[in-house]
């Protein structure tokens, strides 16, 4: 079974038995993180949009780990430009990596560097990993497509933006949820800025009253999935 770890924000690392991978690898400069850069050990790393909050560390931990930036095409480019392994994709792609299956899906957001270069659009990522899978659908609001991903994805976890003000708020992020009938949903994107301090028990409160299996999961804890 994969193994989810929180790094707090949206940075989660994903590990099974064929690879280990970080998904939006923001841990310098979050006053919430635990871990730094350096301690990371991964193969890809994958990164939904360029915002600072997101691409994070993602370039020197690849750099250092000699590990490959899977991103939608713009940003992988401007990756590649920074001197990082790449691996280009786009909306509504898959590919096969040693580790396991990612595809791409829609986000509702924007996405530039923190340098203001333009990144492209934001995305979504699915990933199957020894089975399972993982929806880590980036920065969005809500959108009714989650119904058709939870259509055609058995959705072991889904790790959603709660924050507000940049992404869904607590009350869209349930009904994303619902949407997506994932076996269970996890809160990212809260309380690391004052602009997004919600209570992710707010989130799992209203969750569980529609029926739905949500769990916080505590910065550096570590579920199986
Ligand atoms: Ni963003
Ligand atoms: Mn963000």
């Amino acid at each position: 079974m994969p193994k989810l770890t929180f790094l707090g924000h949206s940075a989660f690392l994903v590990e099974g038995e064929k690879g280990r991978i970080i998904i939006d690898p923001f841990l310098t400069g979050n006053p919430l993180a635990k871990s730094k850069p350096e301690d990371i050990r991964v193969d890809y790393v994958l990164i939904t949009h360029g915002h600072g909050d997101h691409i994070g560390d993602g370039v020197q931990i690849a750099k250092a780990n000699n590990a490959t930036i899977v991103a939608p095409f713009e940003l992988a480019n401007y990756c590649a430009n920074q001197g990082a392994n790449v691996h280009p994709m786009h909306i509504g792609g898959a590919h096969e990596f040693p580790f396991g299956r990612v595809k791409l899906t829609i986000a509702h957001h924007g996405s530039a560097a923190p340098d203001g270069t333009y990144t492209g659009n934001p995305c979504g990522f699915l990933v199957t990993m020894d089975g399972k899978t993982l929806y880590h659908p980036g920065d969005t609001g809500l959108f009714y497509d989650m119904k058709l991903i939870g259509e055609m994805n058995k959705i072991d976890v889904a790790v959603l933006p709660i924050g507000d003000n940049f992404t869904m708020g607590i009350e869209d992020a349930v009904k994303a949820a619902e949407l997506l009938q994932a076996k269970k949903v996890i809160p990212m994107h809260y309380k690391t800025f004052d602009i997004i301090d919600v209570e992710p028990q707010k989130f799992v409160d209203a969750a569980k009253a529609k029926g739905l299996n949500a769990e916080i999961l505590p910065i550096g804890e570590t579920l199986e999935f």
